[in-house]
This record gives structure tokens, sequence and C-alpha cells, in this order.
């Protein structure tokens, strides 16, 4: 299927803000369209549930598996024809999550976890990525705990900061990191800049 929409991903760890981020660029600009993960299709967030509920034990293996899973279907079933139809989507996490969250913060291996995302996504990849970056202290700080990933410790989030830092360094033109501690609306303005150069 041929692309001509934008990808945009929006990444960060929990409580970075990006969820408030992802809504207050829908609201600014109306023909975007915000999908999140895991979700964004009814298989997809039948499996977010699965992996957020802190009933469960997840294997980390099985948990990579399930994003990878939710993912797949994401970009068939939604992102390959939004993007088709020109459409510029903003999506709420994407691999890099994965990366992060299960490549360094389960320790699973970041190129092992980009390898089995190779194959989820057909190869999809972002055209940008909005990095909120905020300390792990901030985070904890800032959010609730009451799912499965969010009752991860210090360690834990350490990690998942110094992947997503590490990947910020490494791939320079496609991320762009926004300071996660300025309040929402200078966030948005600064993401709604650079969105603007993009179009
Ligand atoms: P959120 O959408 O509320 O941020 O919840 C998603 C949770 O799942 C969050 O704790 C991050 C985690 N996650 C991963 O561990 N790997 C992934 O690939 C994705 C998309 C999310």
């Amino acid at each position: 299927m041929a692309r001509s929409g934008r990808l945009i991903a929006v990444e960060g760890i929990d409580g970075a803000g990006k969820t408030t981020l992802a809504e207050g660029i829908a609201a600014a600009l109306p023909d975007v369209t915000v999908l999140r993960e895991p979700g964004g299709a009814v298989l997809s967030e039948r499996i977010r549930a699965l992996v957020k509920d802190p009933a469960l034990e997840v294997d980390p293996r099985a948990e990579a598996l399930l994003y990878a899973a939710a993912r797949a279907q994401l970009v068939s079933e939604k992102l390959l024809p939004l993007l088709a139809s020109g459409r510029t989507v903003i999506l709420d996490r994407f691999v890099d999550s994965s990366l992060a969250y299960q490549g360094a913060g389960r320790g699973l291996g970041v190129e092992e976890i980009a390898e089995l995302n190779r194959f989820a996504t057909a190869g999809l990849t972002a055209d940008l990525t909005l990095y909120l970056r905020v300390d792990p202290a901030v985070g904890a700080a800032r959010r609730g705990g009451e799912d499965r990933l969010e009752q991860e410790g210090e360690a834990f989030f350490s990690a998942v900061v110094a992947a997503y830092d590490a990947l910020a360094a490494k791939e320079r033109d496609r991320y762009v990191v926004l300071d996660g501690t300025d309040p929402p609306d200078v966030v948005l303005a600064t993401a709604l800049t650079v969105l603007k150069r993009l179009q």
C-alpha cells in the first residue's frame, strides 16, 4: 500500500504527559487521527486489557509478543489504510515503547525486540517521534501506579529512560525531545511548531 500520510509517534515513560499532549494535538489539529498503543483496534484494545491487568502473571517474552500482536493488528487494520489515504496519524506510543520497556526495562535486548517489531509492523516506521522526557522520579510522582507496568520500580523506569535517551541520541533526524517538566501548554505549543514544519 502506498503511503502519503505521516506517522507521528509520541513516546515517554508513564507520567510524562503523553496522553495530554496527544489530546492537545487532536484538539488543535482536527485533520489528524489520534490512536494509542496498545489499542486503537478492537483486538488491540482487548490485548491492552490483558497486558495492563495487575492480577495476571505475564512472562517478559509473552509480554513482548502481546504488545507486538496488538501492534500488528493496529498497523494492518488502521495505520496502513489511514496513511495510504494521506491522513496524518498521531500515535500515543509505538515500536520504541517496546524497545525501551521490553528491550531495556525487561532486559530482553533492544535488538531482539526491534527484530520482533520489524515483523509485527511489516517494516512500518514513524516519520517523527515526539519524546516527552522526564526523569524517572518525576514520572513516579505523577502516575497512579494502578496498572501492571506502572507498578514497576525505579530501576525499571531508569532503564526505560536510558533506552529512550539512547534512541534519541542515535536517531536525531527522527527524534524531537520535549521537556516533560514544562507546563502542558508550552509542551503543546512546541510540538505544534514542530508538526507545522513537517507539513
Ligand atoms: P499507556 O497507554 O497508559 O501509557 O499504557 C501502556 C502501558 O504499556 C505503559 O505502562 C507502557 C507499556 N507498554 C510497553 O511496555 N510496551 C509497549 O510496546 C507499549 C506500546 C506500551
